[in-house]
């Protein structure tokens, strides 16, 4: 298990030999102690990335495409490896932490494919003797700050592209797992990626973000996670007008109509909500259910709600692994409470659970709360967690009043076999993304990304290219 820190090839720790330490969600144990880096590190992480960037953007784009899509069969390669590593940093299902990995190859897979790709433009000038070209170029030194819930795809969702199109990164793993991002990092080393252009600092992340964004080195900041830290992430980006793409936070509703397919709506809910146990931006919050086919779906996700067996992860058959720490479990609780205590009726009653001895207390039974009301925390918030509210309407117009309520814009859900209100739904709805009849839209080739306090920004396709190029302008004359 690697545990030192990237930076210009080197695997170091902090200056001062500082380190803290990885827990295992499901145990409490101590399973690593990881360099607790600051800013003189992380300086020089954006220096070995500066370093390296004259020669990675030189090669040609076949050049760069090759230890990209190495890295992605390395990663295929070791699977098993990394999702165990996954499963006890994280807590995840080793089955969720699997398919993590084949999630996240796959963006690096798609990216080195797309690498060759990425094409500037001539546009007609309107004299003879001159010409109007269009350069794509990479934007240079990148960082990205990723988070805990998905430890390696949300780093290759950033990295895949960014080096594709010929920048070089600093990645700045979640505290809570970084042996993950470390991990790549071995593999891309093995790939045959040069030293200094991916780079890995682990640290206090007020303090390793804070050099990121006013060191003028870096040109360009990806970062996914919570509303509150994009805000901050905005405002200290303003100091040398540095780009950015924010992933923040989602409350996602799912809204069931009465000409649904109930059995495909129930399983797309489940599917959605409770992967990660319920730790995902993009995980339904709130359900919206039409008056005529309100008691049929929710006493079939009722049954399937209290059938879902919480334990750790690595065990056999576990579906909704712990909570990554004390205060998310903390966040859930308050969720729920404040539900029951305006008014909310437990159709499945949930809460904070042991499993067995052994175990930590960071499990929670999934709970599903009748009667969401407009009051509710959880109606207003993202819980993150296996916790969901769930409300009846009468008409369309009632639904979509309701799903565009809220200060995020990141997922939304609706389910529904009229063909006209498939695509009346979709563009009414105020999200960036929209899954019609499909609980589970993330895919590497798709622009993934939100509006209003959820960010801007995509990663996925095309679109996560232009994340990393700058476009440049020739105005070329004189050719007579
Ligand atoms: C996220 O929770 O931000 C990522 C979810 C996904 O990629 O499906």
């Amino acid at each position: 298990m690697q545990t030192r820190n990237l930076v210009g090839g080197r695997w170091i720790g902090a200056d001062d030999g500082a380190e803290f330490e990885i827990d295992n969600p499901a145990t409490g144990e101590v399973i690593a102690r990881v360099p607790s880096c600051g800013a003189s590190e992380t300086r020089r992480a954006i220096e070995a990335a500066a370093a390296a960037l004259p020669e990675w953007r030189a090669l040609t784009a076949y050049e760069r495409a090759a230890p990209l899509k190495r890295l992605a069969e390395l990663m295929l390669r070791d699977r098993d490896r990394l999702a165990r590593l996954m499963t006890l940093e994280q807590g995840k299902p080793l089955a969720e932490s699997a398919g993590e990995i084949a999630y996240a190859a796959s963006f690096i897979e798609w990216a080195a494919a797309e690498a060759v790709r990425v094409c500037g433009e001539t546009i007609p000038a309107s004299r003879a003797d001159k010409r109007i070209v269009v350069l794509r170029q990479p934007v240079g030194v990148t960082a990205a700050i990723t988070p805990w819930n998905f430890p390696s795809a949300m780093v290759t969702r950033k990295l895949g592209p960014a080096l594709a199109c010929g920048c070089t990164m600093v990645v700045k793993p979640a505290e809570q797992t970084p042996l993950s991002a470390l991990a790549l990092g071995e593999l891309a080393a093995e790939a045959g990626v040069r030293a200094g252009v991916l780079n890995i600092v682990t640290g206090e992340p007020g303090v390793i973000a804070g050099e990121i964004m006013t060191n003028p080195v870096v040109r360009k900041v990806s970062f996914t996670g919570s509303t509150e830290v994009g805000k901050i992430l905005m405002k200290q980006a303003a100091h040398h007008v540095v780009r950015l793409s924010l992933e923040l936070g989602g409350h996602a509703p799912f809204i069931v109509f009465d000409d649904a397919d109930v059995h495909a709506a129930v399983a797309g809910a489940m599917a959605s909500k409770f992967r990660n146990a319920g730790q995902t931006c993009i995980c339904p919050n709130r359900v919206l259910v039409q008056r005529g086919v309100y008691g049929e779906f929710v006493r079939r996700l009722a049954a399937a709600v209290a059938a879902l067996r919480v334990g750790p992860g690595d065990e056999e058959g576990v579906q909704v692994g712990p909570l990554i720490d004390e205060p998310g479990v903390r966040k859930v609780e308050e969720h729920l409470g404040d539900a029951m205590a305006r008014g909310g009726r437990a159709r499945v009653e949930g809460g904070r659970v042991r499993p067995r001895p052994g175990l930590t207390d960071r499990f929670f039974k999934p709970a599903l709360v009748e009667g969401l009301s407009d009051d509710m925390l959880m109606n207003r918030q993202e819980t993150f967690g296996p916790v969901l509210g769930v409300r009846e309407f009468t008409d369309e117009r009632e639904a979509i009043e309701l799903a565009n309520d809220s200060r995020y814009g990141l997922a939304s859900y609706f389910y529904t076999r009229d063909a006209a209100r498939l695509l009346r739904v979709a563009e009414a709805l105020e999200y960036g993304i929209v899954g019609a009849n499909d609980a589970t839209p993330s895919t590497a080739q798709a622009p993934f990304g939100g509006v209003k306090e959820s960010g801007f920004g995509r990663e996925g396709g095309t679109y996560a290219m232009e994340e990393y190029l700058e476009t440049k302008y020739v105005a070329w004359g004189g050719l007579t």
